[in-house]
């Protein structure tokens, strides 16, 4: 008598631990605070000059004096979101300071430069336009009005 002894080996290659980690991440990105407000672009219904200084300047609230706003530089109001510049002696431009890349409030002015410090944008200070670094686009030029010694927002 045969025995026909079938002996069948399964080799389990234990190379099936699925470890699942517990990776729920969803994208959950509504973290709802960053309200970022659009420039306001009122046109600018400007009273035919009064020039007769002295008087606070009429539309706006003033934002600095002319002798504060260097020559080839500018300064930066964060609360209004505006640079004000002096390309040249007398000459004033007022540009929105949110950086045109991501957003972030420019940062300083220096080498005729306004400068992002979050990724490296420079726009110009004459023109506000892109002198460097990954910002698409100027910076959009804000009204402001020179009355007298007083530089107000328009
Ligand atoms: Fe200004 Fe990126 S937000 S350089």
């Amino acid at each position: 008598m045969t025995n026909p002894s079938t002996r069948r080996t399964v080799l389990a290659t234990g190379a099936a631990s699925a470890l699942l980690l517990g990776c729920s991440e969803y994208g959950d990105e509504n973290s709802g605070g960053d309200t970022e407000e659009a420039p306001s672009a009122a046109p600018s219904a400007a009273p035919s000059g009064s020039a007769s200084g002295g008087d606070t300047a009429p539309g706006g609230k003033e934002l600095t004096r002319t002798a504060d706003v260097p020559v080839g530089g500018g300064k930066i109001f964060k609360d209004e979101k505006v640079v004000v510049t002096q390309p040249e002696e007398g000459g004033f431009k007022a540009f929105s300071a949110v950086c045109t890349h991501q957003g972030c409030l420019v940062a300083n002015v220096s080498d005729g430069t306004i400068n992002c410090t979050c990724h490296g944008s420079r726009f110009r200070v004459a023109d506000g336009s892109v002198a460097g670094g990954p910002a698409p686009k100027p910076l959009p030029a804000q009204q402001i009005t020179v009355t007298g010694d007083s530089i107000s927002l328009a």
